[in-house]
């Protein structure tokens, strides 16, 4: 059984919560295997976070045709907190500063909220210190306030110590269209190596090509327009690299 497995997904967008959706997934066809790292681009607005943001179960996204699959269970039928539980796992990048909430207690309740239970003071701040130690975070990171002030890889230092704690089985990473430093992208995708496993699997999302440059994935897909229109392996990517998503997908003759 696939880890993830989507089939024909179909979304609409509700901006605001409106009742009148947009149409944004037209027919998504990925599988995701553990082990494996998918990387998802395309350029913007082709539907890459509205994906992520559809599989977290996001208010504002939802589903209307098709089939996603998580361990061959439904995820339309689960709860966010649910989906979480279940391991599925979304680095946001957090566009709102969140004042008077220390990064600390935001970490605490989300680990709270992937394995179900309530953690003692004193043994997630155990586990905390553990973890920064390994990483090299200084203490003072934990009593800033989410967000607020928060460089690129400040940001990206967040997201690594929510992945170490959180432990997904499917990470998906968006980098949205705000340009991240080349030091932040490494620090990133460094992390990706050091976590990835035989137990995870990750969904890299980026409109750049260049990320080729820092990470071998085992699949390469290209989404235009609510569809993914191309994947492949470590062909395609090597492809990818060398001309860029745009032209290979010409050469494919993948139309506009
Ligand atoms: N909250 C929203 N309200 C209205 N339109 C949206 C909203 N979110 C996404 N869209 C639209 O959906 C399309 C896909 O957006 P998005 O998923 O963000 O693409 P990508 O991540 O590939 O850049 C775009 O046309 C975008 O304008
Ligand atoms: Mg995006």
């Amino acid at each position: 059984m696939s880890l993830l497995e989507l089939r024909g997904l179909c979304s609409n967008v509700h901006p605001e919560d409106s009742e009148e959706g947009i149409a944004i997934l037209k027919g998504v066809d990925l599988e995701v295997n553990l082990g494996e790292i998918h990387v998802l681009m395309g350029a913007n607005g082709s539907g890459k976070s509205s994906l992520a943001h559809l599989l977290m179960g996001h208010p504002n996204h939802r589903i209307t045709g098709g089939t996603m699959l998580l361990d061959g269970e439904d995820l339309s039928e689960m709860e966010p907190d649910e989906r979480a539980r279940a391991g599925l796992f979304l680095a946001f990048q957090y566009p709102h500063a969140i004042q008077g909430l220390p990064v600390g207690t935001f970490l605490k309740a989300a680990v709270e909220a992937r394995r179900g239970e309530e953690l003692s003071f004193r043994v997630f701040k155990r586990e905390l210190d553990d973890v920064m130690g390994r990483l090299g975070i200084s203490k003072e990171f934990l009593g800033r306030s989410l967000n607020d002030g928060f460089s690129g890889g400040e940001k990206k230092r967040n997201e690594i110590l929510q992945m170490h704690l959180l432990q997904p089985r499917l990470a998906m990473l968006d980098e949205t269209d705000s340009g991240l430093d080349v030091d932040a992208l490494r620090l990133v995708f460094k992390d990706i190596r050091e976590i990835a496993s035989p137990d995870n699997a990750f969904l890299v999302i980026t409109h750049y090509d260049r990320v080729l440059d820092y990470i071998n994935p085992t699949h390469v897909h290209i989404m235009r327009d609510g569809r993914i229109v191309k994947s492949g392996g470590a062909d395609l990517s090597k492809r990818i690299d060398e001309h860029g998503f745009e032209t290979v997908l010409a050469e494919e003759g993948v139309d506009e």
